[in-house]
């Protein structure tokens, strides 16, 4: 039997997951909650497959050996994307993962002109590929890789102003591309970007609707832990892989997500 006090794990290369807390507070205020960032491998969004794998299976591994929690969430487009199957293969917990949510924005584009902005790991993915065979036949998928808005989150989070000219470059990526002009709906690829969802419906401007996972994430979560007891009995920790001035500065917008602990990994 699950033990109430077991956490639910929701692990990000940074602060990105942030967006499937918050989705996930709403629909289980009680479950105690640990939020995992590997800012010592931020970005993933550079890197390649093997090392993405190897760095999402090896810290995956430790942190569930030393936390017990009931499920682990990967919070975290590029690492489901590229990570996803094996991780499940190695580790006994049950794991929920983040696609990028193609299907629903397939439903709702009416131009039927769809933007796609990833990391640049996440759009090369096989794993995109068949999610747009699969859902959004007929329809044009733009695919932008927008690194700018991952630091863009990440700054904005530590209390650091941003430059708009980082948002206008990833909506530049998408509508300078043959048919651009006619996007409608952008699927936010990344969990660091519904963060920014505001600010990029600003250069975007009216007529383009945003869509992202995080809701359907915490729907996942919730059935899969249905009838679980949850009873937290110290604060929700934040868990970083490396410290520095970056975790600190990070401190209040966890304590404004229910994180009141931090410790390092
Ligand atoms: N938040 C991550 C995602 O959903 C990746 C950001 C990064 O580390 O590049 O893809």
């Amino acid at each position: 039997m699950t033990e109430a006090s077991a956490p639910i794990l929701l692990f990000d290369s940074g602060v990105g997951g942030l967006s499937v807390l918050a989705e996930l507070r709403a629909q289980l205020p009680d479950a105690p909650i640990i939020y995992a960032a590997d800012n010592a491998g931020l970005p993933y969004g550079n890197k390649t497959e093997a090392q993405i794998a190897a760095r999402v299976a090896g810290l995956l591994g430790r942190m569930t050996e030393r936390y017990r929690p009931r499920l682990v969430c990967i919070a975290c487009n590029t690492a489901s994307t590229i990570a996803l199957g094996m991780v499940r293969e190695v580790l006994e917990v049950p794991i929920v993962g983040t696609v990028p949510a193609i299907k629903p924005a397939a439903a709702l584009t009416e131009t039927g002109t769809i933007g796609l902005l990833g990391t640049e790991a996440t759009i090369r993915q096989g794993y995109v590929d068949r999610l747009e065979a699969e859902f959004a036949q007929g329809k044009r998928l733009l695919r932008h890789g927008a690194p700018g808005l991952v630091a863009a989150a990440e700054a904005r989070l530590r209390g650091e102003p941003v430059d708009r000219a980082a948002y206008a470059r990833a909506a530049a990526g998408l509508r300078d591309q043959p048919g651009g002009e006619t996007i409608d709906t952008v699927v936010l690829a990344c969990t660091h970007f519904p963060l920014v969802e505001r600010e990029l419906a600003e250069v975007f401007g009216p007529g383009v609707g945003f869509v992202h996972g995080a809701q359907g994430i915490a729907r996942r979560v919730a059935h899969l832990t249905e009838g679980q007891a949850f009873v937290r009995t110290s604060p929700d920790l934040a868990l970083f892989t490396r410290d520095g001035e970056d975790v600190a500065a990070l401190l209040p917008a966890l304590a404004h997500y229910g994180l009141n602990r931090m410790e390092i990994l």
